[in-house]
């Protein structure tokens, strides 16, 4: 049931019963401090669905992510390509997001460390990145525990000029 498994957690394709709690970490304002705003329930939803069509698309995507201990839906972390062009586009990204109540048990480092090893070793990728605002310094440090380096900055195309989300970094990882 697991596409992939870890010590702590099994990664799989999102259930329906997934999405109550994914509704709640999304209308969480610190999960979401870093995002231009909290999700309502319908748009919560409309990611879901865009997720699901990734994988549809691709076989790979956003993993949903479960305790193995509670086999409770805990978030996210996975591949997906970014939408925007610019000069590092079009790449495999690694992203994550996990509810409030789960981060500081090293979670997020687990899942993406086996999504990294999954992408170079079965998807045969050769590189995967990742980015975030400059702000977000809990994520940039998952990017650092798991091996990727510091590419550059960069100003998000999508995000006005002026505002504090704007300024990214960018990590990348080769085979
Ligand atoms: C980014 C995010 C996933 C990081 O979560 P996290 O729990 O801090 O990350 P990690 O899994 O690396 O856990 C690290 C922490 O777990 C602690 N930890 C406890 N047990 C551990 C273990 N067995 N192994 C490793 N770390 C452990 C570490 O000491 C560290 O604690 P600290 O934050 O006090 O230094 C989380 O903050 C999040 O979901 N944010 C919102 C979404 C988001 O911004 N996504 C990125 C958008 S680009």
């Amino acid at each position: 049931m697991f596409i992939i498994e870890t010590p702590r957690l099994g990664l799989r394709e999102w259930k329906d019963s997934d999405a109550d709690v994914f509704i709640e970490m999304c209308a969480d304002e610190r999960v979401m401090e870093f995002f231009p705003s909290i999700q309502t329930e319908e748009q919560a939803l409309a990611t879901i669905e865009r997720i699901k069509k990734f994988f549809a698309e691709n076989n790979f995507g956003l993993w949903a992510v479960e305790g193995k201990d509670t086999h409770e839906f805990i978030g996210f972390c996975g591949l997906s390509s970014p939408k925007f062009e610019t000069d590092f586009t079009p790449c495999i990204e690694i992203g994550w997001r996990f509810a409030h109540k789960h981060w500081g048990y090293g979670f997020a480092t687990e899942a993406a460390t086996a999504c990294l090893n999954y992408g170079f070793d079965v998807l045969k990728l050769k590189e995967i990145v990742s980015f975030t605002s400059v702000l977000n310094t809990r994520s940039e440090n998952v990017m650092k525990k798991t091996g990727m380096h510091f590419v550059k900055h960069f100003e998000h195309p999508l995000i006005e000029d002026g505002d504090r989300l704007r300024k990214h970094v960018l990590y990348g990882r080769r085979v």
